[in-house]
Protein backbone atom coordinates (compact mmCIF):
# COMPACT_ATOMS: atom_id res chain seq x y z
CA UNK A 1 0.00 0.00 0.00
CA UNK A 2 0.98 3.76 -0.50
CA UNK A 3 3.04 5.64 2.47
CA UNK A 4 3.66 8.68 3.08
CA UNK A 5 7.22 10.69 3.85
CA UNK A 6 8.37 13.97 4.17
CA UNK A 7 10.71 16.19 2.66
CA UNK A 8 12.14 19.74 2.80
CA UNK A 9 13.99 21.15 -0.29
CA UNK A 10 16.26 23.36 1.30
CA UNK A 11 17.59 26.93 0.92
CA UNK A 12 20.20 26.04 -0.79
CA UNK A 13 18.35 24.02 -3.93
CA UNK A 14 15.64 27.18 -3.84
CA UNK A 15 18.33 29.94 -4.17
CA UNK A 16 19.51 28.19 -7.58
CA UNK A 17 16.15 27.82 -8.54
CA UNK A 18 15.89 23.74 -8.48
CA UNK A 19 12.38 23.17 -6.74
CA UNK A 20 11.58 21.76 -10.07
CA UNK A 21 14.67 19.81 -10.72
CA UNK A 22 14.22 18.25 -7.10
CA UNK A 23 10.45 17.66 -7.48
CA UNK A 24 10.98 16.36 -11.06
CA UNK A 25 13.82 13.57 -9.55
CA UNK A 26 11.30 12.92 -6.36
CA UNK A 27 8.12 12.47 -9.48
CA UNK A 28 10.32 9.95 -11.38
CA UNK A 29 11.35 8.22 -8.50
CA UNK A 30 7.74 6.89 -8.16
CA UNK A 31 6.80 9.70 -5.10
CA UNK A 32 3.75 12.04 -5.55
CA UNK A 33 4.01 15.64 -3.90
CA UNK A 34 0.54 15.24 -2.15
CA UNK A 35 1.20 18.49 -0.63
CA UNK A 36 3.58 21.10 -0.73
CA UNK A 37 4.20 25.01 0.62
CA UNK A 38 7.43 27.36 0.59
CA UNK A 39 7.93 28.95 3.67
CA UNK A 40 11.00 30.69 5.57
CA UNK A 41 11.38 29.23 8.89
CA UNK A 42 11.99 30.66 11.86
CA UNK A 43 14.90 29.97 14.14
CA UNK A 44 12.55 28.71 17.04
CA UNK A 45 10.78 26.46 13.85
CA UNK A 46 14.32 25.33 12.14
CA UNK A 47 15.55 24.39 16.19
CA UNK A 48 12.06 22.19 16.77
CA UNK A 49 11.66 20.25 13.63
CA UNK A 50 15.77 19.27 14.28
CA UNK A 51 15.79 19.51 18.00
CA UNK A 52 17.46 15.51 17.57
CA UNK A 53 20.34 17.43 16.73
CA UNK A 54 20.81 19.85 19.84
CA UNK A 55 24.22 18.20 20.74
CA UNK A 56 25.94 17.83 17.81
CA UNK A 57 28.62 20.49 16.54
CA UNK A 58 26.89 21.47 13.75
CA UNK A 59 23.84 22.31 15.06
CA UNK A 60 23.87 25.88 15.06
CA UNK A 61 25.23 26.39 11.23
CA UNK A 62 22.40 23.96 10.43
CA UNK A 63 19.87 26.12 11.96
CA UNK A 64 21.47 29.25 10.20
CA UNK A 65 21.85 27.29 7.23
CA UNK A 66 17.82 26.26 7.07
CA UNK A 67 16.69 29.89 7.83
CA UNK A 68 19.20 31.33 5.35
CA UNK A 69 15.94 31.42 2.53
CA UNK A 70 13.39 29.26 1.73
CA UNK A 71 12.48 26.02 1.85
CA UNK A 72 9.97 24.18 0.07
CA UNK A 73 8.20 21.31 2.49
CA UNK A 74 6.15 18.63 0.92
CA UNK A 75 4.59 15.40 1.86
CA UNK A 76 5.25 12.35 -0.51
CA UNK A 77 3.29 9.56 -1.33
CA UNK A 78 3.92 6.35 -3.42
CA UNK A 79 4.70 2.89 -1.94
CA UNK A 80 7.17 2.48 0.16
CA UNK A 81 7.75 6.19 0.21
CA UNK A 82 10.14 6.60 3.26
CA UNK A 83 13.06 4.19 1.81
CA UNK A 84 12.02 5.11 -1.95
CA UNK A 85 13.06 8.63 -1.04
CA UNK A 86 16.20 7.77 1.21
CA UNK A 87 17.61 6.10 -2.17
CA UNK A 88 16.67 9.16 -4.43
CA UNK A 89 17.85 11.43 -2.14
CA UNK A 90 21.56 9.38 -1.69
CA UNK A 91 23.89 10.33 1.40
CA UNK A 92 23.91 12.70 3.82
CA UNK A 93 27.20 14.03 2.26
CA UNK A 94 26.82 14.35 -1.50
CA UNK A 95 30.93 13.20 -2.02
CA UNK A 96 29.35 10.03 -0.58
CA UNK A 97 26.04 9.84 -2.84
CA UNK A 98 25.76 7.31 -5.70
CA UNK A 99 25.32 8.84 -8.99
CA UNK A 100 21.81 9.77 -10.50
CA UNK A 101 20.94 10.72 -6.45
CA UNK A 102 19.70 14.37 -6.31
CA UNK A 103 22.59 14.84 -3.58
CA UNK A 104 24.62 13.61 -6.14
CA UNK A 105 23.53 15.54 -8.89
CA UNK A 106 22.60 19.13 -7.35
CA UNK A 107 24.00 19.13 -3.62
CA UNK A 108 26.55 21.26 -2.39
CA UNK A 109 27.83 20.04 0.22
CA UNK A 110 27.25 17.97 3.35
CA UNK A 111 25.06 20.71 5.10
CA UNK A 112 23.73 22.43 1.60
CA UNK A 113 22.79 18.74 1.14
CA UNK A 114 19.24 19.93 -1.20
CA UNK A 115 16.97 18.39 0.56
CA UNK A 116 15.96 16.24 3.38
CA UNK A 117 13.74 13.42 4.08
CA UNK A 118 12.48 11.32 7.39
CA UNK A 119 14.40 8.53 8.00
CA UNK A 120 11.40 5.88 9.34
CA UNK A 121 7.70 6.24 9.34
CA UNK A 122 7.75 6.72 12.71
CA UNK A 123 9.69 10.35 12.03
CA UNK A 124 7.90 10.94 8.59
CA UNK A 125 3.88 11.20 10.65
CA UNK A 126 5.84 13.33 13.52
CA UNK A 127 7.48 15.69 10.77
CA UNK A 128 4.58 15.74 8.56
CA UNK A 129 2.21 16.81 11.47
CA UNK A 130 4.73 19.61 12.51
CA UNK A 131 4.27 21.26 9.17
CA UNK A 132 0.64 20.20 7.53
CA UNK A 133 -2.82 20.16 9.14
CA UNK A 134 -5.00 16.59 7.74
CA UNK A 135 -6.63 18.82 5.34
CA UNK A 136 -3.78 20.22 3.61
CA UNK A 137 -2.68 16.54 2.49
CA UNK A 138 -5.05 15.81 -0.81
CA UNK A 139 -3.86 12.32 -2.11
P1 LIG B 1 19.34 16.23 7.15
O1 LIG B 1 18.96 14.94 6.56
O2 LIG B 1 18.40 17.35 6.97
O3 LIG B 1 19.59 16.02 8.73
C1 LIG B 1 20.49 16.82 9.47
C2 LIG B 1 21.29 17.75 8.63
O4 LIG B 1 22.44 18.31 9.23
C3 LIG B 1 21.82 17.02 7.41
O5 LIG B 1 20.77 16.67 6.54
C4 LIG B 1 22.84 18.03 6.89
O6 LIG B 1 22.24 19.03 6.11
C5 LIG B 1 23.32 18.71 8.18
N1 LIG B 1 24.69 18.41 8.53
C6 LIG B 1 25.69 19.30 8.57
N2 LIG B 1 26.82 18.72 8.94
C7 LIG B 1 26.55 17.41 9.16
C8 LIG B 1 27.34 16.28 9.56
N3 LIG B 1 28.64 16.39 9.84
N4 LIG B 1 26.72 15.09 9.66
C9 LIG B 1 25.39 14.96 9.40
N5 LIG B 1 24.61 16.01 9.01
C10 LIG B 1 25.18 17.21 8.90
Amino acid sequence: AATRTFSIIKPDATRRNLTGAVTKMLEEAGLRVVASKRVLLSKEQAEGFYAVHKERPFFNDLVSFMTSGPVVVQVLEGENAVQRNRDIMGATNPANADAGTIRKELAESIEANSVHGSDSEENAAIEIAYFFKPEEIVG
